[in-house]
């Protein structure tokens, strides 16, 4: 291999999260059909593209909900009796179990490990939005935000 193609396998492969990132806003998720387009403008293996793409919670290989729901099960959150309470609280509120999506389309939820709010546990996100110190009454309030965006 030559320098400059090593470099530039090296270049295309340092551009992978933000290629499946903007793919992702594109498509909604990234379904075969993106990850074969990041992996050909990048010629990088879909496998290779794929592992990154399932690696990481930010970025969804499944279809999802507008606004997809992430309830951090880590360690910190799962002290403070976040997961399984939250996670029992949105099913009761949504009708959906992780990994399932609203009929609607709105709603999807999924448990995830950390999201990086360990101190002000516990945490969930909704797409790009962290909302930490969580309450019942903040996740009614939250769940009220979103539902006043789709009334907008
Ligand atoms: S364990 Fe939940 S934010 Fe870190």
């Amino acid at each position: 291999m030559s320098e400059a193609r090593g470099f530039r396998d090296a270049a295309n492969q340092s551009m992978v999260l933000t290629a499946l990132y903007i793919a992702q806003e594109q498509y909604g998720h990234l379904d075969e059909k993106a990850l074969e387009r990041v992996a050909d403008r990048l010629n990088l293996p879909v496998s290779q593209v794929y592992s990154t793409a399932s690696f990481y919670s930010l970025l969804h290989t499944e279809t999802k909900g507008k606004y997809h729901i992430q309830v951090c099960e880590g360690l910190s959150c799962a002290l403070c009796n976040g997961a399984d309470k939250l996670i029992e609280y949105l099913n009761q509120k949504l009708d959906i179990k992780p990994g399932e999506i609203t009929p609607d389309g709105l709603y999807s939820l999924e448990a995830v490990q950390c999201l990086a709010s360990c101190g002000t546990s516990p945490a969930l996100r909704v797409n790009d939005e962290l909302y930490d110190d969580l309450t019942f009454d903040k996740v009614d309030r939250l769940l009220d935000q979103l539902a006043q965006r789709e009334e907008t």
